[in-house]
C-alpha cells in the first residue's frame, strides 16, 4: 500500500553549499508544497511540552506537482549486455538453486524474455516442480522441490525439433523423498526462443514494473551452454556479477540480494568466504529485499552558508496529507559553531528504518490517530521495505538496509509503543527528547551523524568539549569506534545518553550506495540468527556480530556495556555512595532524591527497556566510578543477554540473573582531561522533558553538560 504523501532525500547529512535532492510520491489531488522546518521536538504526547518544528520556510519554500512514485522491491541479476546477442538457435542452461519458498506461485531462476509477446525462455520454479517456459509452450518436472536443499536445475530447447526439455536433481538425495526427475515435450513449431532482450537471474521481465516472478532462495553458477557462465564467488562485496564464459556478459544486481552466502559446496570447513570464494558461490534472493527505489528528483535544496548545524526536516503538505522528510546539517570540517556536538545515531536509525512490529493494532492506531502523530507503519507498507530486525518472507534475516527509499520510522513524531506509560518513541522521535531538552536549556550545539564520522574520523570531533549520543547509538563500524576512542583519550569528553550502545558491527561498501550491513551472528539480543558459516559480511569481509565477539565491547569505550532488555518500562536509579565524594558530588548539585528517575515519557522511567552495567571483564577501565545503580525492575520482565548466561540459573560473571539486571551510571575519567559519563538505559533522555524540564534527571543531566562543555551555564529554574 503506498502513502498518499511520502518521500526520501538523496543524502541526509549534508553542509552548507552541498544540495540535497529530494524524491516525493504525492497522489494530490493538487500540487505539494514543501518547506523547511528545523526539528526540534518531535514528541506527540499531549501530556509533554508541546511538539516544536521551527519554520523556516523564509529559507526554503516551494509548490511542486504532484505525482505517483512507486517501490518495487524484489532482487535479481540483470544482464543488459544479453539484448546485444545473436540469435539464439539452441537452448542449454543449468543452475544450482537452494529454494525457500519453493510451494509459492512460480520463481523465476533465470529469463530472457519479451514481456509483451512472451517470446524468449524462463526457467522457473513452481510448486509442481521446475518448468521451462518458451514462448507460449511449457514443460514441467510434476515433482515438487524441498525447502532449503540443493538442487541442480536444468532446461533444453531445441527449435530444429521442438524439443524441450526441463529436470532436477537434488545434490544430495532424501529417504522417501520423491523430487527428482526430467520431463520432455515436443512443442510445435515454430519455437520463439528468441528475444533481443537483457537475461534476468532470479526474475524475469514485466510489462508494468521492472521485474515480476522474483525467486527466493538462493541460486549459484547459472550457466547457459556457449553463451555464459555467473561466477558469483567474483566481485562478491558489489553489485556486479561476472560473466566467466566467452561473451563477458557481465550484469548487475539490483535490490541487494544477500552476497557472500554458503554455496553447494560449503562443507563446514571454511567459515570466511575471503579464504574459500567458491564455497560462498552463492547469491540469495528475496522478492521483498529493496535498495533503491530509484525515483525521480523533484526539487533539491542548496543548504545556505548560514544556516546553523542541526537537525532539519522538509516538511510536505498536500491537502490533508503531511510529511517530515528529516536530514541533518553538519558544520564544515574544522568549523565548528559549538562546545558541544550531539552525535546522531544515524547507523542505528538506518538499521531499525522500516521495522515492522507486527503491533499496529487497533489500540495503538486510535492513540496515533488522537495524538495526530505520524500515521504510516511499516506494519502496513511492506512496499518500502523491511529493517533489518525483519525476516524475509523466507524467513531469513535481512541483512542490508538502504536509506534510498521512504523510511516511516524516520519521522519526528513516529511511534514505535503503543507505551502506556509514555509516548513509545525510539530513535530519531526518541532522541529529540534531547534536542528539546539542549533547546530548552539554551545549549548550542552541532550535529554530526555516525555516517560522518565513519567518513571523516577523530578529526570531526576534534574541536569539541563534549560529545552527545542520543538514546541508543547502537551500530558502530571499526572507523566510529576509532573515532570515539580517540577522542575520549586525547581530552575529549563523551556523555552517552543511552542504553545498549556500540554493541553490533556493521559495515559500508563504497560500491553499493545508501546501504549497511548486519550480520546477527553468534549471540546477543536479535530478532534472527545468522546461519553457521555466514558471519563474515559481504561489503568489508569484516567477522559480523556483537562488537564484543571482535575483542571491542562497549565496556572499553563507555565504561559499561549491554546487560539485559525488559519491556519497555522505565524504573529509578539509587544514587551510590560515590555520588557524595568529593569527586563526584558535582554532578548531583541540585539533584533532590536519592532514588531518582522514576517518571519519563519513555516508559516511565529513566532506567529501562535496555540497561547496560559496569563489567571490568570486559574492559570497563579500573577507574570507571559507579555512581547511581538502577532499581525496581520485574525479574519476570528482563531477561539477561544471552552472551552472559551458561545455563538455567548460571552466569559467565557469576552474579545471579537478578544482579544482572540493572543500569550503572558512571563516570570515567581518562588521559589528557578527557572524560566519559554513562547512563546505560534506552529510556533515559525520556525523562528530560518531564515537568517542563524541571526534574532530577535534567539536573543532573544539565551538571555534566555544563561542566563538560565547559559552558559555564546556569541552571534555568
Ligand atoms: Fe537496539
Amino acid at each position: 500500500m503506498s502513502a498518499p504523501l511520502i518521500g526520501y532525500a538523496d543524502r541526509f547529512s549534508v553542509q552548507a553549499g552541498e544540495k540535497i535532492a529530494f524524491k516525493i510520491s504525492s497522489a494530490g489531488p493538487g500540487p505539494f508544497r514543501a518547506s523547511l522546518v528545523r526539528i526540534v521536538r518531535g514528541d506527540p504526547h499531549p501530556d509533554g511540552p508541546p511538539q516544536k518544528l521551527d519554520d523556516l520556510s523564509d529559507v526554503f519554500d516551494g509548490v511542486y506537482p504532484s505525482r505517483p512514485q512507486h517501490a518495487w522491491p524484489g532482487s535479481y541479476g540483470l544482464v543488459e549486455a544479453a539484448r546485444d546477442l545473436k540469435p539464439l538457435q539452441a537452448l542449454a542452461v543449468e543452475a544450482l538453486i537452494w529454494p525457500t519458498l519453493p510451494t509459492d506461485g512460480p520463481q523465476t531462476v533465470i529469463s530472457r524474455r519479451d514481456p509483451q509477446s512472451g517470446a524468449g525462455f524462463a526457467l522457473v520454479l513452481t510448486p509442481e516442480g521446475m518448468a521451462l517456459e518458451v514462448g507460449g509452450a511449457r514443460i514441467c518436472v510434476g515433482k515438487a522441490l524441498r525447502e532449503r536443499v540443493w538442487y541442480r536445475v536444468w532446461a533444453s530447447a531445441d527449435p530444429a525439433t521442438g524439443m524441450l526439455r526441463v529436470g532436477q536433481q537434488p545434490l544430495k538425495r532424501a529417504y522417501a523423498a520423491d523430487d527428482e526427475g526430467e520431463a520432455g515435450i515436443a512443442a510445435p513449431a515454430p519455437l520463439a526462443l528468441d528475444a533481443a532482450r537483457p537475461i534476468l537471474i532470479a526474475a524475469e521481465e514485466a510489462k508494468d514494473r521492472p521485474a515480476q516472478r522474483c525467486f527466493n532462495g538462493k541460486i549459484e553458477a547459472p550457466a547457459i551452454a556457449g553463451i555464459a557462465a555467473w561466477d558469483f564467488a567474483r566481485r562478491m562485496s558489489g553489485l556486479a556479477i561476472e560473466d566467466a564464459g566467452p561473451n563477458g556478459l557481465h550484469g548487475k544486481l539490483v535490490n541487494l540480494p544477500t552476497r557472500a552466502m554458503k554455496g553447494a559446496a560449503w562443507t563446514g570447513a571454511e567459515r570466511d568466504w575471503k579464504q574459500a570464494p567458491h564455497h560462498y558461490a552463492a547469491i540469495h534472493f528475496h522478492d521483498d529485499d529493496l535498495h533503491d527505489c530509484g525515483w525521480q528528483d523533484d526539487f533539491t535544496f542548496t543548504i545556505p552558508k548560514d544556516l546553523r548545524s542541526g537537525v532539519y526536516g522538509m516538511s510536505l503538505a498536500c491537502g490533508t496529507q503531511r510529511d517530515v522528510i528529516p536530514f541533518f546539517v553538519r558544520p564544515a570540517l574544522g568549523r565548528p559553531t559549538a562546545k558541544v556536538c550531539y552525535l546522531a545515531s544515524t547507523f542505528t536509525y538506518q538499521v531499525y528504518g522500516n521495522f515492522s512490529r507486527g503491533m499496529f493494532d487497533a489500540s495503538f492506531r486510535r492513540r496515533v490517530a488522537e495524538w495526530k502523530a505520524y500515521p504510516h507503519n511499516p506494519d502496513d507498507h511492506g512496499d518500502y521495505g523491511l529493517s533489518t530486525y525483519n525476516h524475509h518472507r523466507d524467513g531469513s534475516g535481512v541483512a542490508y538496509a538502504s536509506w534510498l527509499r521512504p523510511l516511516l520510522t524516520w519521522r519526528p513524531d513516529y511511534m514505535s509503543f503503543d507505551d502506556p506509560l509514555g509516548s513509545g518513541l525510539r530513535h530519531l522521535p526518541a532522541d529529540t527528547h534531547l534536542t528539546g531538552w539542549l533547546d530548552r536549556m539554551g545549549i548550542a550545539f552541532d550535529v554530526v551523524t555516525d555516517h560522518d564520522l565513519d567518513r571523516e574520523g577523530q578529526a570531526l570531533l576534534a574541536s569539541y568539549k563534549l560529545v552527545l549520543t542520543g538514546s541508543h547509538p547502537e551500530y558502530h563500524t571499526e572507523a566510529t569506534l576509532d573515532a570515539l576512542q580517540g577522542y575520549t583519550e586525547s581530552g575529549g569528553r563523551l556523555a552517552y545518553l543511552g542504553g545498549n550502545g556500540f554493541y553490533w558491527r556493521v559495515a559500508r561498501s563504497a560500491d553499493v550506495p545508501g546501504a549497511i550491513e548486519v550480520r546477527r551472528t553468534e549471540g546477543g539480543i536479535r530478532t534472527w540468527a545468522a546461519e553457521p558459516g555466514e558471519y563474515y559480511h559481504a561489503f568489508d569481509g569484516a567477522y559480523g556480530g556483537l562488537w564484543r565477539r571482535s575483542d571491542r565491547a562497549p565496556n572499553r569505550l563507555c565504561g559499561i556495556g549491554f546487560s539485559s532488555q525488559g519491556t519497555f518500562v522505565g524504573n529509578t536509579y539509587r544514587q551510590t555512595a560515590a555520588a557524595h565524594d568529593n569527586h563526584h558530588a558535582w554532578i548531583f548539585d541540585g539533584v533532590k532524591e536519592e532514588l531518582f528517575g522514576g517518571y519519563g515519557y519513555s516508559g516511565g522511567g529513566a532506567a529501562g527497556f535496555e540497561l547496560d552495567r559496569l563489567d571490568h571483564r570486559l574492559g570497563s577501565p579500573l577507574n570507571t566510578v559507579v555512581i547511581a545503580s538502577s532499581e525496581g525492575h520485574k525479574r519476570e520482565n528482563f531477561v539477561v543477554v544471552h552472551e552472559e548466561r551458561l545455563g538455567f540459573t548460571t552466569t559467565i560473571p557469576g552474579e545471579t540473573l537478578e544482579q544482572l539486571i540493572r543500569a550503572d551510571m558512571t563516570y570515567l575519567e581518562k588521559p589528557a582531561g578527557g572524560a566519559v559519563f554513562s547512563v546505560g538505559s534506552i529510556t533515559y533522555c525520556g525523562s528530560l522533558p518531564w515537568n517542563k524540564y524541571d526534574n532530577d534527571v535534567s539536573r543532573l543531566t544539565f551538571n555534566v553538560v555544563n561542566k563538560l562543555g565547559e559552558l559555564g551555564a546556569r541552571w534555568p529554574f
